[in-house]
């Protein structure tokens, strides 16, 4: 068996410790007799896995007790059309920050429904920043501020949570969930595609402060409806129970690597040497405002970009997969969540370096 470093923007890499072990049970489910794929949502094996994965991710997160976790399908994507439905609460306005790509595609699902008050926009600058925190104008008379944490395409992450005041704060933290540390009491509502930093595609964690459920207008269907859906136990249809089965299974390879505090760490330790290497060269560049780099995905250039396929040729050759940037953005981008070893950023570093020796 042969695995490469994979560096895929999501889909992305698993641990292979959880690969394992639902290699391992694949046939046979702790002596179920079963796999997970055929065991009924409804029975008792699959009522244990769904209890232990909210609880893990309650426990990984500290969630407050005045949240609810729902686990749902149509990606973040639905998320985008389902915030607003479920939360303007009759207003007229919500408040977007434009950061990037994500950003844009949320605010245009969100014009569907609502006026959309863009409060600040990075787009002149091409999306190399985020636009600074007090210079933002929020209206008051909002139901929520919008942003994305992290913004996968162009490589931007805030390092702070904004300050909303009282106006609830919404967040699209779909790659960089798990990745460090949030005060979630800071949240009205976080939601994430878990096919990053949490396991496979196919699952929509969302986790929604206890005064914004309940608030959905009369003709949202039913599975789309946060309250529904929260006494329902996200089951409101059959969930992707194999996806939330392997969900788990990382959220417990999580906490044995210490939980979120001890993967921050080393998500710093990472993305500063990837970082390193790139300021370091003279022929890698990354075009991001040094304070707001993510730790997640590192895009950069090369000074000659005919040297592009070459470079990506090789890498693929070395066992360093995935490395195109977004097709909309082109260059490179080497997306490196919780999952990556320290291993893998080493590896990508010495083939750069060599890379850059011999052209
Ligand atoms: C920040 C962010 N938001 C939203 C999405 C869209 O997610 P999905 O494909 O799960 O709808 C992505 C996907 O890459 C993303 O990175």
């Amino acid at each position: 068996m042969s695995r490469i470093f994979n560096f895929s923007a999501g889909p992305s890499m698993l641990p292979v410790e959880v690969l394992e072990i639902a290699k391992q049970e694949l046939l046979d489910w702790q002596g179920s007799g079963m796999s997970v794929m055929e065991m009924s949502h409804r029975g008792k094996q699959f009522m244990a896995i769904a209890e232990t994965l909210k609880n893990d991710l309650i426990e990984l997160m500290a969630i407050p007790a005045n949240y609810k976790v729902l686990f749902l399908q149509g990606g973040a994507s639905a998320q985008f059309a389902l915030i607003p439905q479920n939360i303007l609460n009759g207003q007229h306005k919500a408040s977007y920050v434009n950061t990037g790509a994500w950003s844009t595609s949320a605010i245009k699902e969100a014009s569907k429904y609502c006026q959309v008050q863009i409060v600040a926009s990075a787009e002149a600058s091409g999306f190399t920043t985020i636009p600074a925190l007090n210079d933002w104008h929020i209206d008051s008379d909002t139901a929520y501020l919008h942003y994305t944490s992290n913004e996968t395409i162009h490589g931007v992450e805030f390092s702070d949570i904004p300050d909303s005041g009282a106006i609830p704060l919404v967040c699209d933290m779909s790659s960089n969930i798990l990745s460090r540390e949030f005060d979630v009491s800071r949240y009205g509502l976080i939601y994430a595609g878990t096919q990053k930093n949490m396991g496979p595609a196919g699952v929509t964690v969302v986790i929604v402060r206890e005064d914004l459920v309940g608030l959905a207008a009369a003709n949202v269907p039913a599975v789309f409806d946060y309250a529904q859906q929260a006494k329902g136990d996200s089951m409101l249809n059959t969930p992707a129970t194999y996806n939330w089965y392997l969900l788990g299974l990382v959220l417990q390879w999580l906490k044995k690597q210490g939980g979120v505090a001890a993967i921050e760490q080393r998500n710093i330790n990472k993305a500063k040497k990837l970082y390193r290497a790139i300021d370091d060269s003279n022929l890698y560049r990354n075009p991001v405002d040094v304070a707001y780099r993510s730790r997640m995905n590192v895009p950069f250039v090369l000074a000659d970009a005919a040297l592009d396929k070459e470079f990506l040729q090789l890498a693929e050759k070395q066992g360093l997969g995935s490395l195109p940037g977004h097709r909309s953005v082109g260059g490179m981008r080497a997306s490196i969540y919780n999952a990556m070893p320290e291993a893998g950023i080493d590896a990508l570093i010495e083939f750069m370096v060599e890379f850059e020796r011999t052209h």
